[in-house]
């Protein structure tokens, strides 16, 4: 058996970046998206876990694409299921300082992912933040079942902010590819504080130095927030973040399901976490 030197399960690939930020204390944050769960349990009917089989069995065929697409074939012990790769995430995240989650967690809205979920994140022993992604949202045709409650530990707001005194994370809902006024008023009340800002969303945004790494994407009408034709508020949005005063240090996104960290400009980045379906955990060392 070869003997890995990673502290974490055999089924998590780290990915590690340091984002230096002068004044702030030194947190390991760590990072991951897209776990597209589908589950079932005791309280499931025939049919549920029938379409949570289905979808685990889709979600297979699925990640090994994107894998042969941007990484290579998945080795053995990355052949898990997406609930095994959630708990393995969960459990290599369990000792940073925050856990930013960046959606699609859950590969469609039902009653036992939504239990599932809520049980796991409840337990984690961490601060975390967990926006929505596109499957997660409340009016897309992702929801196949009805009456299902929402998840308690996804935003349930179109922001939130954690505030670790020295530092700022901010977290948008842009599960509907869409950013809106209240969340830009939002960004610009962080700005105003004058700390440092993190910013958590689902869809990456591209700019003229991040467009090779993000060429990959191909369709990027589904992938890209602020893609040609979008809200004026998704343009906003974009150079809200560029500018200098507004004092943002790095945006994390999911979304992709490819590796794709590249500077959105000179001395601030977008970190895509790949696809956490096959165990991809960014880690960051922040602050100095
Ligand atoms: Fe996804
Ligand atoms: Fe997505």
């Amino acid at each position: 058996m070869p003997i890995s030197s990673s502290p974490f399960p055999a089924s998590v690939k780290p990915h590690m970046y340091t984002i230096p930020i002068p004044g702030v204390k030194k947190r390991r944050f760590c990072h991951f998206s897209d776990t597209h769960l589908s589950v079932w349990d005791a309280l499931s009917s025939p049919g549920q876990v029938s379409r949570a089989l289905e979808t685990e069995r889709g979600w297979r065929a699925t990640r090994d694409y994107f894998a042969l697409k941007h990484e290579g074939a998945l080795p053995p012990e990355r052949l898990v299921s997406a609930q095994t790769h959630f708990e393995n995430l969960l459990f290599a995240s369990q000792d940073c300082d925050c856990l930013i989650l960046t959606g699609d967690l859950l590969d469609y809205i039902s009653f036992a992912n939504v239990r599932y979920l809520d049980r796991q994140l409840s337990a984690f022993p961490r601060p975390y933040m967990a926006v929505r992604g596109n499957h997660e949202n409340l009016a897309h045709e992702h929801r196949h079942e009805q009456g299902v409650p929402p998840a308690a530990c996804l935003m349930d707001k179109p922001f939130q902010v954690l505030d670790f005194g020295d530092l700022l994370l901010l977290g948008l809902d842009d599960s509907d590819l869409r950013i809106t006024s209240e969340q830009l008023n939002a960004l610009e009340a962080c700005a105003k504080t004058g700390k440092p800002l993190l910013v958590a969303i689902h869809a990456p945004i591209l700019t003229e130095m991040n467009r090779s790494a993000l060429s990959q994407a191909g369709d990027y009408d589904y992938f890209i927030l602020n893609h040609s034709g979008c809200p004026t508020e998704n343009t906003e949005f974009v150079k809200m973040l560029l500018d200098e005063k507004n004092n943002v240090r790095a945006v994390f996104t999911g979304h992709l399901h490819f590796q794709c960290a590249a500077p959105l400009k000179d001395g601030l980045w977008q970190y895509g976490v790949s696809q956490g379906i096959a165990g991809h955990l960014n880690e960051y060392i922040i602050g100095e």
